[in-house]
């Protein structure tokens, strides 16, 4: 089938284009490349099954795509990601996320899509009661981004309704591996094997026992290529291990890949930091036939791996 994928040349994107094309679709990535790289997708290039157009998702350009090309199923990744850069600047935040899940919608109209694919955040249930969170827990959005982001799930259920475009949101928890960015405080994997590998000074904020749970880049990939078939239509799945693990172990699992000393620094608790997060993955095991498969110290030897042989 043909997929089109927003944010196809970033950090999630480019892993969901090589292993789409590896199964033998046709792959459409659609980026501005503001965050991403052609380089995420050297490998990608070279196959003829694939087509990437630099355009900003708000572009009336990608309606025009849509219309042309016709892709079966759209996986919307593109977005502004930081939870920070959308306090500091919410209108920022909401013109990407919500003005540009719009335009991707309406471009799914236009193309006749089967079935919208949303990559949504664990930050939509803000300070949750219980962990791990259940994928029905109440809404609680407490940052621009968690209120873009469900937007952008109200959105598709009203796409759903008007238009009849199918959809599933897959709540994303910490996701890590190969070609996630140390720029910017998303990624505290590859901040810290960044740190690691070139021997600057890392950081653990508060007193190393606050907890996250962390998913591996190809058992993420793989959810959304399960949601894109029948499954899971019009519903929303954690994916996610439902296992917390401290930022103090993280460096100390980090640094053993790394054959880095252990030993970081440590700074006050930042502001808004949530001391404990874990999602339950338990319905995408029945809904998608998902389950989270790279444990966290193999996945973190591959992501140190691609770290070292990344040129810098
Ligand atoms: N990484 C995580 O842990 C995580 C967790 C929860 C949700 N998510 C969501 O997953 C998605 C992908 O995140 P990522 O970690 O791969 O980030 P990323 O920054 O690597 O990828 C985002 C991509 O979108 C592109 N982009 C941004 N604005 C655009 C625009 N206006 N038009 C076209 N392209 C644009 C960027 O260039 C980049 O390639 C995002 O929607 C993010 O909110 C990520």
């Amino acid at each position: 089938m043909r997929v089109l994928v927003t944010g196809g040349a970033g950090f999630i994107g480019s892993n969901l284009v090589d292993r789409l094309l590896s199964e033998g679709h046709e792959v459409v990535a659609v980026d501005d490349l503001s965050t991403g790289s052609r380089e995420n997708l050297s490998e990608a290039a070279k196959s003829d099954r694939f087509q990437l157009h630099e355009l900003d998702i708000r572009d009336p350009a990608l309606i025009g795509l849509a219309t042309e090309l016709r892709p079966e199923v759209i996986c919307h990744l593109a977005a502004q990601i930081s939870v920070r850069k959308s306090v500091a600047d919410p209108v920022h935040d909401a013109r990407l996320n919500v003005e540009g899940t719009a335009s991707v919608l309406t471009a799914a109209h236009q193309g006749n899509t089967r079935k919208v694919l949303f990559a949504s955040s664990v930050a939509v249930y803000g300070r949750p009661s219980a962990i791990p969170v259940p994928d029905d827990a109440p809404a609680d959005p407490r940052s621009p981004y968690a209120a873009s982001k469900l937007s952008g799930e109200t959105y598709l259920a009203t796409f759903r309704a008007l238009y009849g475009i199918e959809y599933t949101t897959l709540v994303l928890s910490n996701v890590y591996g190969p070609r996630q960015s140390p720029d910017g405080e998303a990624g505290v994997i590859a901040i810290f094997t960044d740190g690691l590998l070139s021997g600057t000074p890392t950081v653990v904020y508060g007193d190393g026992t606050q907890t996250r749970d962390y998913v591996y880049v190809e058992d993420v990939v793989d959810g959304f290529v399960r949601a894109s078939g029948q499954g899971g239509n019009g519903r929303r799945f954690n994916l996610g291990t439902g296992i917390q693990t401290t930022d103090r172990r993280l460096h100390s699992l980090i640094a053993d890949a790394a054959g880095s000393p252990d030993k970081p620094g440590f700074a006050p608790p930042r502001l808004g930091d949530l001391p404990a997060m874990a999602v339950d993955p338990v319905p995408a095991f029945d809904g998608l036939g998902w389950q989270p498969r790279v444990d966290l110290s193999t996945g973190l030897k591959n992501t140190v791996e691609w770290a070292r042989s990344r040129p810098r």
